[in-house]
């Protein structure tokens, strides 16, 4: 039947090869389970429902296997168990035993995940015979974050309007919100942040809270605890008081009173996301009050209860002198070690905002005492919105394999924030999401594969992006072991080529004003110095570049000495990053053999001709891929191929007018 991209990666179509399936039966004839939690009981049927589609049987589901064997045991065991010892909370394990298969873990929502883990072997062909599958999470709070706004408009959201219909709720639940939860809980996704982050109020009012915990009591069965992102004034705006200086007793005592209100309708309420003195959103500066004294203050709101703050460090100030690159760092660095207990601090994964490659944010090893959560963004709002396909699991391992040196050598991004570098008492990464309300969920199909990879980084950074893809496009796509090859290697591929006819050797913001959609490198006004593109890629007659070491802005003076020394010359800096720190001259010869013009444009005309061979590669899988799916990608990728010209021609003209060179000679025919 036709496909529409609904069912995401929860596919469970029917296991073809019968003797392959009869295998699978064997071990799984039935399913035990003393489902005295919601979760548990999400397990059993979870369970139950990808058997059912996998093998094409119903399969039953009871209190205890007794003395039966041949089925799926779904168990918490409380710890000390030699099963679980070695496990976190939300760890699982799954063992081979007595010719039954046992899913074991210390908690219900652990138990869950090993049953999604179970799931994932039939869904990608592997054996599930003398199994031991052990796997914990890496970092604690794993979360979505929704730029959805009350309007149902999403910020930077390109996949329709947002899935949550505040004029519903609380008394419609739209059947979605349980897909919602299941495809998050089947990554180990564990919370979501439901509200954009340049905050409405109205989050904060009774009226809104009651929607909120209508969808809270959905996700619950899940795993999943819902964050509310705040606007930092609500005190005066909907409290009606005269401030919100977060050091006034009114204030204080307002939140404190907000906080019970919200548990006492959400008793499991996650917390708070806040971005403030952030792009024109108020905050604690505005009273003379530091991003410490706002973010505790909301932290002892929380005390009594389980939740937490994320306190977002994307902060730049309109600065003609400054560097946009050190803002965060200079405004955060300071107050390392003064953060409340319940604090973590949100860190985007570069410096400037979700370029198509960035180096890692500076503060990831320089905040020993804070606990760092990563940003990554799934919507690509950089990334070519929902037309360009790009795969952004490379994106993400390239930021959490950088080397901080904090520690020696070693001291990846990933252990800062896994909390092993310095010891995080709380760890957490987040994911602007990528959903809305298109059937597919995400606009472009293979956009799916972002949202799935968010997931199982948070849950595990060292999975490769290549096992990921490969997983993902098994569950999602296909089979068949040819066209399994085909796209996960078009996978792999497709960030390197967007960034070669975007934004190659490092040349960043350049796109479209506003929109951030298309090329506009020749943007030279605009409020702010740092909203000018000219401001970014300083191209002169001499050469392109933001020159950031000692004779510039000397940004890479907030790296350990061994970083600066990867970057710190136009010899030594690998070739992606070179437009961050150096003013190269045109002529300057690469380890390519190329000059800088040369290489530059070289990578333009290769980077929109690889996507021919985009096309050509899909073009391939067409009997392998639903026909439905197919055409969607197809359509998108020929939409892709025109702008990547669009996006070459607009950037080679405009940087000629100042190279004054040739566009190199096996690239001069006209198309
Ligand atoms: C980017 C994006 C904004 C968003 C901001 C943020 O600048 O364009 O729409 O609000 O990031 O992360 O806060």
């Amino acid at each position: 039947h036709a496909d529409d991209g609904y069912r995401l990666w929860l596919k469970y179509d029917l296991i073809k090869d019968a003797a392959r399936r009869d295998g699978y039966a064997r071990s799984a004839q039935f399913i035990a389970v003393n489902a005295s939690s919601p979760i548990l009981q999400t397990a059993a049927s979870e369970l139950q429902t990808g058997l059912q589609g996998l093998l094409g049987k119903s399969i039953p589901v009871n209190p205890n296997a007794g003395s039966r064997t041949g089925g799926i045991i779904l168990s918490v065991s409380p710890a000390p168990n030699a099963d679980v010892q070695t496990l976190n909370n939300e760890g699982y394990r799954i063992v081979s035993r007595q010719n039954n298969i046992i899913v074991t873990g210390k908690t219900a929502a652990a138990v869950l995940y090993g049953t999604f883990a179970l799931l994932r072997q039939l869904q990608t062909l592997q054996p599930i015979t003398n199994l031991t599958l052990t796997s914990s999470p890496k970092v604690q709070y794993r979360l979505l974050n929704h730029w959805d706004n009350v309007n149902g408009t999403i910020e930077r959201g390109y996949a329709g309007s947002s899935l949550w219909k505040w004029y519903e709720l609380p008394e419609r639940l739209d059947p979605r919100y349980r897909d919602y939860a299941r495809a998050n809980a089947s990554i180990g996704i564990n919370g979501t942040v439901v509200n954009n982050v340049n905050a409405s109020p109205r989050f904060m009012t009774g009226e809104y809270l009651k929607k909120v915990a209508a969808l809270a009591n959905v996700f619950r069965p899940y795993g999943i605890k819902v964050y509310l992102s705040v606007y930092f004034p609500a005190p005066r705006t909907v409290g009606g008081l005269k401030t919100a200086d977060p050091l006034d007793p009114q204030v204080r005592k307002w939140w404190a009173d907000k906080v019970k209100e919200i548990y006492s309708v959400i008793p499991d309420f996650g917390g708070f996301l806040v971005k403030a003195n952030s792009e024109g959103e108020p905050g604690p500066q505005d009273y003379g009050r530091s991003h410490a004294d706002g973010a505790n203050m909301l932290a002892e709101a929380l005390a009594p209860y389980d939740g937490v703050v994320m306190w977002r460090a994307f902060v730049y100030k309109a600065d003609p002198k400054g560097d946009r690159f050190k803002a965060a760092y200079e405004e955060f660095k300071p107050y390392d070690g003064q953060f409340n207990k319940k604090v973590l601090v949100q860190v985007k994964n570069g410096p400037i905002d979700f370029q198509v490659r960035e180096p890692f944010h500076p503060m990831f090893g320089a905040m020993p005492q804070t606990p760092l959560m990563m940003e990554f963004q799934l919507t690509q709002e950089y990334l070519g919105f929902a037309t360009h396909m790009v795969y952004e699991a490379p994106l993400f391992k390239e930021t959490l394999e950088s080397d901080t040196y904090a520690k020696g050598k070693g001291s990846t991004v990933a252990k800062v924030v896994d909390g092993s570098l310095h010891g995080y008492p709380i760890t957490g990464m987040a994911g602007v999401a990528n959903t809305g309300s298109d059937r597919n969920w995400t606009g472009h199909t293979m956009g799916q594969a972002n949202w799935y990879a968010f997931g199982r980084l948070a849950w595990d950074h060292s999975l490769t992006s290549e096992a990921i893809a490969d997983e993902w496009v098994k569950m999602t796509l296909t089979r068949d072991p040819q066209a399994v090859k085909t796209i996960t290697g078009l996978m792999l591929r497709s960030r390197e080529i967007y960034a070669n006819y975007t934004n190659p050797l490092g040349v960043h913001h350049i796109m479209g004003y506003g929109i951030h959609y298309g090329p506009e490198p020749w943007l030279d006004k605009a409020p702010r110095p740092d909203w000018r593109h000219t401001y970014y890629h300083r191209a002169d007659s001499v050469g392109i570049g933001f020159d950031r070491t000692a004779t510039g802005s000397n940004a890479l003076s907030l790296y350990t000495p061994e970083v600066q020394k990867q970057w710190g010359t136009m010899e030594a800096c690998p070739l992606p990053y070179l437009l961050w720190f150096h003013h190269v001259p045109w002529t300057k010869r690469l380890s390519t053999g190329r000059t800088l013009w040369d290489e530059f444009t070289t990578r333009y005309y290769t980077g929109a001709d690889s996507v021919r061979w985009m096309q050509q590669q899909w073009a391939q899988v067409k009997p392998a891929v639903d026909p439905e799916i197919f055409n969607d990608v197809a359509g998108r990728l020929a939409v892709q191929q025109k702008e990547a010209i669009w996006w070459r021609d607009a950037c080679v003209l405009y940087f000629q007018q100042f190279a004054r060179r040739p566009i190199p000679a096996p690239f001069k025919k006209p198309e």
